[in-house]
């Protein structure tokens, strides 16, 4: 689809469908809905008057024009009390409008811009419509794009001097749209297609595409790298593990990476401890981390931030087998630690402990990890957010300043000695579960043990990661939260 920037009056723009955006209750006020309303002969006042259309958030209302303006049609799409707005209300309103059914039949589509908006609204309109319509057809055989007729999408300031700054922020929200698009494919791709090798072949045509370095460890240099918790979780199953090495450098030579760590569980049935039946198969969306942390680092190297980044993601596969660890085995860790496996459903800090300690080759100035760790996240904060622990308050900082920004909401959570105690073995040096209290926590205080002198970011995603019902730009499915926190952290990142 291509996306264009104009000016103009949104009066003379030749489009099937015209978007004018409408604050809640400000009829009186908005000239460009009173012209409306002068060509349609009263239309717009008597839907204001009669309570069918206020600008409510998220509200929507298609008008046929009838040759009383150039453009066929105009939706209102309501943002809600002027005050309240913000870029997430713009957001949201395109993503609403991008499944509206007169939208999805008109082959052109102009947004109109006349209120003043940031550049950074203007960049959310993009996400909100791109994110909106996302749907994952690649298992649907038959011919499904009679629906969607969309071609192109103009954005036309009414002022022509914000119409360049505009331009750039339409590229700055595709390229981050099409970052969480590739997030929400991968999860959503089932276990029997990506497998560990499945997705390091998939990261090496994305650093092909995008000039970045890739390195993948096959199953015997992992093991010649002793990591011992990757191969204990992946010795039942029969595809063998991966760990994908990426690396983008658009900062000075001398600058210490930042080190994203990404959780790749391809399948999680959670082996000997094996799961319920019922929604297990969501656990195909293990490696949603691992996606994550792919897009972050494509999106960081075509937005050409200064910065060094790696991402690194290991890769397994969770079965049981009787090849598989059992409860109770006791494994080592590449860093030399011991541990304990109490619940063999307790894999993710395994295979991120292994890469955690790895990440110490390069000598960060920072390690951020995320993944869909503990079905615990549930009982912290819902769907709603996720929970974040560390060992630095600038970083803690600003990863909350990036989750205000970008609307993917985190919390931080307290790391204390009595979680740090729960961890520890009678037998080993460390056991992989701490039990049900503070689930959440207690694996953060896991991982906490392999972490080198550095500061260390963790972000568990778990429920997030996959939306129920539908959002305005988050359709039922896999949700990409994560990517444009992140790519929101590395856009404002200062050196800590
Ligand atoms: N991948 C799961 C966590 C998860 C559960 C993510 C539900 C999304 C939805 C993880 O590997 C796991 O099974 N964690 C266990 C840990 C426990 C055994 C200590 C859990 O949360 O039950
Ligand atoms: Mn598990
Ligand atoms: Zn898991």
């Amino acid at each position: 689809m291509k996306l264009i920037s104009g000016t103009g009056e949104f009066t003379g723009i030749d489009t099937s469908t015209i978007v004018l955006f409408c604050f809640e209750k400000d009829f009186a006020a908005d000239r460009d809905l009173k012209e409306l309303n002068k060509r349609l002969n009263g239309a717009v006042q008597s839907l204001y008057h009669s309570g069918e259309f206020e600008g409510k958030r998220n509200q929507t209302f298609v008008l046929h024009t009838l040759n009383n303006l150039k453009a066929g049609r105009v939706v209102l799409a309501g943002l809600g009390e002027k005050k309240k707005v913000d870029d997430d209300s713009y957001r949201q309103a395109a993503g609403t409008i991008a499944r509206v059914p007169s939208v999805k039949k008109s082959e052109t589509l102009a947004f109109f811009l006349n209120k003043n908006e940031k550049e950074s609204a203007v960049s959310a309109i993009v996400e909100g419509f791109l994110l909106g319509r996302f749907d994952m057809k690649d298992y649907k055989t038959g011919d499904d794009n009679k629906n969607d007729l969309t071609r192109s999408v103009s954005f036309i300031s009414g002022n022509a001097r914000l119409s360049r700054a505009y331009g750039k922020a339409l590229v700055r929200g595709e390229l981050i749209s099409e970052a969480v698009i590739l997030a929400r494919r991968l999860a959503a791709h089932p276990g029997n297609i990506l497998t560990p090798k499945a997705f390091a072949s998939e990261a090496q045509m994305l650093a092909k595409k995008h000039s970045l370095k890739c390195t993948v460890l096959d199953e015997k240099q992992i093991r010649e790298e002793k990591m011992g918790a990757l191969l204990a979780v992946a010795q039942g199953s029969e595809q063998p593990p991966r760990f994908v090495i990426l690396e983008y450098n658009g900062g000075k030579k001398t600058d210490k990476p930042i080190v994203l760590i990404g959780k790749g569980i391809t399948f999680d049935t959670g082996g000997i401890s094996l799961k319920q039946a019922a929604d297990m198969d969501e656990m195909k969306g293990d490696m949603t981390g691992g996606a994550i942390m792919l897009a972050v680092i494509t999106a960081a190297s075509r937005l050409k931030l200064p910065l060094h980044l790696v991402t690194l993601v290991p890769l397994a596969e969770n079965m049981p087998s009787g090849k598989a660890t059992r409860p109770g085995d006791i494994i080592k860790s590449r860093k030399g630690k011991t541990v304990e496996i109490i619940n063999t459903d307790a894999e993710g800090r395994l295979i991120l402990a292994d890469a955690l300690d790895y990440a110490n080759k390069f000598h960060p100035q920072a390690v951020i990890d995320i993944a869909t760790l503990t079905g615990a996240a549930l009982f912290v904060l819902g769907y709603a957010g996720a929970p974040i622990l560390g060992n630095n308050k600038r970083l803690m900082d600003a990863l909350k300043a990036a989750a205000h920004n970008s609307a993917e909401k985190v919390w931080e959570m307290p790391l204390w000695e009595e979680y740090r105690e729960l961890m520890k073995s009678s037998i080993a040096d460390l056991k992989n579960s701490g039990g049900r209290p503070a689930g959440t926590i207690t694996a953060a205080a896991f991982l906490e043990n392999f972490i080198g002198d550095w500061p260390w970011a963790h972000i568990d995603i778990a429920y997030v990661d996959l939306e129920k019902s539908g959002q305005p730009y988050i359709p039922k499915g896999p949700t990409g939260i994560g990517v444009r926190l992140l790519i929101e952290l590395l856009s404002h990142w200062k050196k800590l």
